[in-house]
């Protein structure tokens, strides 16, 4: 693979600027973020009110932990538009997350919002080793996601060649690549796998296209993911962080020179690690859950707000911006087995350990007989491994791993090749077939 680190004087300033200036650049904006939230969102005015405080009460960085959090139920509460701190007809777009439940969270950019967005985007794009003139193959989703449009913005801010194929179609996408022949592509890593599979059903050698950087995100995943990538494709595997409440993605990138964790902007997102239990703001270095507040946005200023992601946050490497340790997951997608805390990404890692199994995966959870919670991992055998013996030995090894590893018992239903539903987006990791309670 190419050595793809940018050049130092392709760089922002800010990137590359000691922790001093970073500090002394995110008070001011900070100050000034909470004022316009008071001064212009009725919603901020009336919680910061009734929590007793005053942006006027931000004297140094630190001061931020007085203010309280914001939450999804929050926007949920105010739905449609009731969070924003500009006139409705100061908006240039909208974009809208499903969620699991209830009504869709609407987030919404000023012309100068959308700016910044992009600028973060170009940036995340060149960390990961992209540049001017590059071709890029879009196939996160376009539409409410801010997936299509965020990475579409960020690549063109960069001066490349867009390629807005957007999510699905995978026969075609691999039609596209082959014949336009981008270098980097941008999508959710469990599509990533899909057109895996579309490359090799095609009878073309992954390793035979252009890519050369493929930037991941929208989902977690793991090192041992990003290594089977990088392999079959012969490219850099980088992985991008964002969510909509804050800008969608772009929030945070990994360096490709470095890939050790995504780089905070930190010159328009300021993060905070926190204890999930009791809100308390833990230290650089211990894990909790990752809590934002905008420092640039005009429409939709978020103060505090509480992002569900379990990370940690880590000195600055590549550039002088502190970093996130790859997400492991959402504190609402762990999963708690007769007593063990799991998250999907420590199963993906023990599947990737085993050479008869393909990367796909699903869990399910039910109830059993002893009324007592049961998983099973639905996984795929290779078509090199697919007889029942070779089934049946790649069941036992992966059960062996997650119960040495993970510390559980699993029941493996090891099917065919194509068998574990295939997502255009986010994967869909856990099924619950538990029986509802009451
Ligand atoms: O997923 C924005 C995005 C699009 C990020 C494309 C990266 C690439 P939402 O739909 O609002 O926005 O979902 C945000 O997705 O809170 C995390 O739980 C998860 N997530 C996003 N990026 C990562 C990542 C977009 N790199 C939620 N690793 C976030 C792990 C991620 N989880």
């Amino acid at each position: 693979m190419e050595d793809l680190a940018p050049r130092p004087g392709d760089l922002d300033p800010i990137e590359t600027a000691s922790r001093d200036e970073i500090a002394a650049l995110q008070f001011h904006r900070m100050k000034r973020s909470l004022k316009h939230a008071y001064a212009n969102s009725p919603f901020y005015r009336k919680r910061f009110d009734d929590h007793g405080v005053h942006p006027e009460d931000l004297k140094t960085l630190a001061d931020l932990a007085r203010f309280p959090f914001t939450t999804k139920t929050d926007l949920r509460d105010t739905y449609p538009f009731g969070m924003f701190a500009v006139p409705r007809s100061d908006l240039v777009r909208v974009h809208a997350s499903s969620g699991t439940t209830g009504k869709p969270t609407v987030v919404g950019y000023t012309k100068h919002d959308i700016d910044v967005w992009a600028d973060v985007v170009a940036r995340s794009i060149r960390a990961a080793g992209g540049r001017r003139g590059d071709m890029v193959h879009v196939a996160y989703g376009y539409g409410l996601f801010t997936g299509g449009l965020g990475a579409h913005y960020g690549a063109e801010r960069l001066g490349c060649t867009v390629v807005p194929i957007s999510g699905g179609m995978t026969e075609r996408q691999v039609t596209l690549m082959t014949d336009f022949r981008p270098r980097i592509i941008m999508v959710t890593p469990s599509y990533m796998l899909s057109i895996l599979d579309e490359f090799r059903r095609q009878g073309i050698d992954p390793r035979d296209s252009a890519l050369q950087v493929g930037i991941f995100g929208a989902e977690p995943w793991t090192n041992a993911m990003r290594h089977e990538i990088e392999e079959a494709f012969d490219m850099h595997a980088v992985d991008i962080y964002g969510l909509s409440e804050i800008m969608g993605p772009g929030v945070a990138n990994e360096c490709v020179e470095t890939k050790d964790g995504l780089h905070v902007w930190e010159d328009h997102f300021y993060p905070e690690i926190i204890d999930p239990e009791t809100g308390a703001v833990l230290p650089d270095g211990a894990i909790g859950e990752l809590v934002f507040t905008t420092l640039t946005k005009e429409g939709l200023p978020m103060v505090r707000y509480r992002t569900r992601d379990l990370t940690r946050l880590l000195p600055g490497t590549a550039r002088s911006m502190r970093r996130i340790e790859k997400i492991t997951g959402r504190s609402d997608d762990m999963i708690i087995l007769r007593g063990v805390n799991v998250f999907p990404t420590q199963i993906e890692e023990q599947i990737l350990k085993c050479a008869g199994l393909a990367p796909h995966f699903q869990i399910e959870l039910t109830r059993g007989a002893g009324r007592l919670d049961e998983m099973t991992v639905h996984v795929e055998c290779t078509t090199a491994a697919g007889d029942a013996a070779a089934r049946a030995a790649s069941a036992r090894d992966l059960a062996h791993h997650i119960k040495s590893v993970v510390g559980i018992s699993t029941r493996i239903a090891v099917g065919d090749p194509g068998g574990v539903p295939r997502s255009e987006g986010k994967a869909r990791r856990v099924v619950d077939n538990r029986p509802k309670e009451g």
